[in-house]
Order: structure tokens, then sequence, then C-alpha cells
């Protein structure tokens, strides 16, 4: 499908960096979380991996938001990005950087990604007029809007419009049709599959038989309008379209600069650029970028943003207006300077209601957190485990959830209470109480060669559902076999050779469930592998005979898996 299938060693993984206009909640933590675990995922497949997020804090939403807080906008946007950051913390995702867009590294990058599109010719002065949706930072034309009763428009979420006319910059997006029809032809870069028309359709193709037969509808794209001059709160632009130096420094416009030169760069244009402003030196570069397989996790609400405007940046950043006239997606596409995919997940709703400011319903991961420790008095860790392992299995990776307390109860207690903790916890106990807590594997190794399914499975690290159906159908078995062989008679009939290895194979089967539950409930599973003193965790080992538990006494076992029972 990909014409680009050279499989690579190094992997880059992205969230979307978060407005700072408002708290983090289950939405955004539901994107950080599944990086998250992509990320951990192609660790344990072996891959040289980075992790990043971040937030996104410039632009007049912020700005107007600042104002409202009463506060100037880097002391606001401080304090927000910290309780982003914190909350990544709290959630224990493990990323490798934390980008924001007021630092200095990405303010000069940008800057100097803007040079380049003037100096490439990408870049002319216009003059825009149209609709412009703060709230989403983005402009939209009368056809995407809906128009209300009272005359105004909005967009198909609701939200307020505004008509704006002022002078702007524009960037040729227009001369990007071609390639980009090309671009999602050819390759698997937007994902899911069932996203690819609408992206395909805003691009001018309509269908996909149409893109096919080559019959591209001229001029659908427009150009966008990539500055703007009647508020402050942004990346000032260094130069104007012929090359003139606007600036003093990075953040002080030269003295003689009339106010109607002095433009900002467009919130989107500076925020996607974050992708390559945080690999900041030469070596990160090559390596996670060049080198890479870049996956872009995304929202569905802004797909639209890294499927069109993202790669035509990166294109007109590489090649100049009269160099890509030549130029097929294959030429491009060797030179790996695009992501490899964009992953639009679904949308969270609160109990079947949409999540949204006017109805108060947001979900506030931290609190739910919280309210998990205090209704079942279970630790903080496993608190955040049980969480993520609700929010990352529930639903079809790319379809929309619904978040539903007693619908998440109910599934801990049968998927990881009942079902894994069970078998951990019967096994562990009888080989304690019976065994003296010895575990031998002596003559009886046995290894199912679950390998290729465990191979098709994690190759599609998209594909969660399955994966996590792979380790709870290992979790079954095992507890079948239990049922089928009950060990538990085999003291008493002082068949002891036989209850030893039944029981070294039920561990066996822990130590593959463990491992695979790594990446979606590291907590839990990081105590049952130091309790079984199990020190390669990666996937390769969970095949591999070399890596069989040997010989090892266990203590008494504790509970790992807690059950969900409300106090009485
Ligand atoms: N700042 C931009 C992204 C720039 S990336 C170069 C932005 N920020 S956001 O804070 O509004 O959204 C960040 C992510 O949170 C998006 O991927 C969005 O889809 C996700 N979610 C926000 N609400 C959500 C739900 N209710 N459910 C699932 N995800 C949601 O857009």
């Amino acid at each position: 499908m990909d014409k680009r299938n050279k499989i690579m060693k190094n992997i880059f993984i992205t969230t979307p960096i978060y407005y700072v206009n408002s708290e983090p909640h289950i939405g955004s933590t539901y994107t950080t979380l599944m990086a998250d675990i992509i990320n951990k995922f192609n660790k344990l497949n072996l891959k040289n991996t980075r992790f990043l997020t971040g937030t996104d804090e410039h632009g007049q939403k912020i700005q107007q938001s600042a104002k409202k807080a009463g506060i100037k906008e880097q002391d606001f946007v401080d304090s927000i990005a910290s309780i982003f950051k914190d909350s990544a913390d709290y959630m224990k995702f493990e990323y490798d950087d934390f980008i924001r867009t007021t630092e200095a590294r990405h303010i000069k990058f940008v800057q100097d990604i803007w040079q380049k599109l003037v100096k490439n010719d990408w870049l002319y002065k216009g003059n825009y007029k149209g609709w412009y949706c703060i709230s989403d930072e983005a402009f939209y034309t009368e056809d995407d809007l809906i128009k209300q009763d009272d005359g105004s428009f909005k967009t198909s979420l609701g939200k307020g419009v505004e008509w704006k006319e002022e002078e702007s910059y524009f960037f040729r997006l227009s001369e990007f049709q071609k390639i980009l029809l090309d671009l999602y032809k050819n390759t698997d870069f937007i994902k899911p599959e069932s996203r690819k028309n609408e992206i395909i359709a805003f691009v001018g193709g309509n269908n996909i038989k149409e893109v096919e037969s080559g019959n591209f509808v001229k001029d659908f794209l427009k150009d966008l309008s990539v500055s703007r001059n009647n508020f402050t709160w942004g990346i000032k632009i260094p130069c104007d379209c012929n090359g003139k130096n606007l600036l003093e420094d990075f953040k002080t416009w030269k003295k003689d600069i009339k106010n109607e030169e002095q433009h900002i760069i467009y919130v989107w244009l500076d925020a996607l650029f974050n992708y390559q402003s945080a690999l900041d030196d030469v070596d990160k570069f090559n390596d996670f970028w060049k080198n890479a397989e870049v996956i872009h996790l995304v929202g569905k609400d802004i797909l639209r943003f890294h499927t069109v405007y993202w790669p035509a940046f990166l294109i007109a950043v590489e090649y100049s207006r009269n160099e890509l006239q030549n130029l097929t997606i294959d030429d491009i596409l060797k030179k790996n300077i695009l992501p490899k995919n964009v992953f639009a997940h679904g949308w969270w709703t609160n109990e079947g209601k949409k999540i949204s400011k006017s109805l108060g319903n947001a979900i506030n991961t931290k609190s739910e957190i919280e309210w998990l420790i205090t209704e079942y008095s279970i630790p903080h860790n496993v608190a955040i485990d049980y969480l993520k392992y609700c929010l990352a299995t529930d639903t079809q990776f790319g379809n929309d959830g619904d978040y539903s307390r007693s619908r998440f109860i109910e599934k801990i207690n049968a998927e990881l209470v009942n079902n894994i903790g069970n078998l951990i916890q019967r096994v562990l106990s009888m080989i304690y109480k019976n065994l003296n807590g010895e575990i031998n594997c002596e003559n009886f190794i046995k290894i199912d060669n679950i390998k290729s399914e465990l191979e098709e499975k994690t190759i599609n690290i998209f594909d969660f559902q399955s994966y996590k159906n792979l380790i709870l159908s290992i979790s079954n078995d095992a507890n079948d076999y239990m049922e089928k062989t009950a060990p538990w008679n085999l003291k008493k009939e002082g068949k002891i050779e036989e209850l030893k290895e039944i029981l070294y194979n039920e561990v066996e089967n822990i130590r593959k469930i463990v491992i695979l539950l790594q990446p979606i409930c590291p907590y839990i599973s990081s105590k049952v592998l130091e309790f079984l003193n199990i020190n390669n965790k990666n996937f390769e080992s969970i095949y591999n005979s070399d890596y069989l538990i040997k010989g090892l006494t266990i203590k008494e076992p504790v509970g790992f898996f807690p059950r969900l029972q409300n106090k009485k």
C-alpha cells in the first residue's frame, strides 16, 4: 500500500501541542496516552524511539484568555504550560522532550522557516477577506459554515466566526493540489484509511475515483493566509517578501519598522513546526526525522492541518517553487522529508454527551484518578494503570468513544481483575503454599509458538483492540488450562511432578501476559515482572526460550490487580 515500505529502526512519535487556554482534560490525556503506549510498544519491539509532546502558546485565542485572566501573556502561558507538564508527569507518561512554542529554540526555528519560504518563492503579500474562527484558529469559506436564523454563521461544531479583512502574507497552497493527492494515493500518510476521503474531498479530489483517473479539480485548494497584523501575541516575521530584515533580534522589531509591516506568523504555521524545532541539534534531526519513521497522533478535528498544510509546508521548505514543477511524488518520497503517518483518533463523549465548555462537562483526568483512589481504596499508581487500560482499549483506535464510569468499572473487574489478576493470584498462591514458593523449569520447558500471532498484532501498532484481545485470550486459555488440569487435586494425590509442571507452564503464561501488558499498564506489569525476577522484558523475549524463568523462590504474592468494590 505504502510506496515507502522501507522499515526503519528509528521512530519519532508526537502528540499535538496543546493550547494553553484551558487545563488538560480527558481528551488531551487520551492523545498523550496513546502516543505513550505507541512509544513503549515500539521500544519493546527494540526500536529506537523519541517521544515529543508540548504546548501551543501563541495566537489570538491565548492572548484573549490571558487578557480575561488579567495576566501578562507570558505569565499566563507559563502557568498553564506547567499544569500540562505536571499532568503528563502525574500520568507517568515517558516523553523525551516537552516543547513550548514560546521557547527561543522554537521561535528562531520558525523564523528560519519563514526565511526559507520567502527564498523559495512560496509567500506573497495580499489581502485576506473571509471568515476566521478564533477558537479553532482557522479560516473558513462560507461553504464550510452553517447559517444561523439571525443571519450569522457558525462552524459545523457550533463555534462562532468573525469576518476579517486585512493585509496578510499568503502561502501558495493552491499549487500543492496534485502533489498532495498523489501523496494520499501512494502512501499510508493518512490513518486510519477511513479518514482519507474527507481530506481528499477538501483538497479537491472529491472522491478516490477522480483522483485515480487523475481528474483533479482545478483551483479548489485556496492559498493560505499565514500572517496576522491585528494582534501581537505570536512569532514576529523576520523579513518581508523581498527579504528585507525587520528584526533587531528575534523578539524585537527594528526601530523604523511601521505598524503595518509588523506581522506575526499564523499560529498553525508556527505550531506545526514544533515537530522539527524540538529536534534541536543535527544528530537528533538526522536520527529522528531524516532517518526515522515519524508518526503524528492527532484528534480528528485537526487532521486537515496535519495532512494538508503540514506536508505542503515541509515540501515548500525543501524545494523552491521552480524546482517543484519538475518533481513527482516519488522524487519527494525518496528524500524522506515527510512523516510516515498522521493518525487521527476519535473524540470522547461524557456519558453520551458531547464534551463542551458550555455544558461544563469536561472530565478532568486528575480528578478521575483521585475519585478511583478514594472510592475504591486502591493505590495511586494502580488507579492510573486502570484508567489507561480503559481509555486505550475501550474503543477501536480511530473511532469515537464514550466515557462512562460504571462501564469502565465493570470492564476493569471483568478483564483485568477476574481474568488476568485472578490467574496470577491463583497460580502464585499455589506455588507459594504447595511448592514452598519454588518455581523450577527442570525438564518441562514448553513454549508455545505465539510468535507469528504476536508479530501480526504488534506490527499493526494502531490496532490496540486486537492487541488487548490477544492478551486476554492468552489469559483465558491459561484459566481454562487451570480448570482442566485442576492442580489443587494433585498435591493431595501426591503427584508433585505433575503439579510443578502445570504451575510452571502457568508462570510462563503469566510472563507472556505481563510483558505484553507493559505499554498499557506499566506500573502493575512492572510489579509482577519484579516479583518474578524477570529482567528481559522486550517482546522478543516472549518467544525466545533463553529467557524462560529457570528457577526462583517467590514470596507470598500480594494482590496485583485489586478489585473495584465500593466500601460498605
Ligand atoms: N494546538 C492545537 C494543535 C497543534 S499541533 C501542531 C490543538 N490543541 S487542542 O488543545 O485544542 O487539542 C489537542 C488535542 O486534544 C487534539 O488532538 C484534540 O483532538 C484532542 N481533544 C480535545 N478534546 C477531545 C475530546 N473530547 N476527545 C478526544 N480528544 C480531544 O488543537
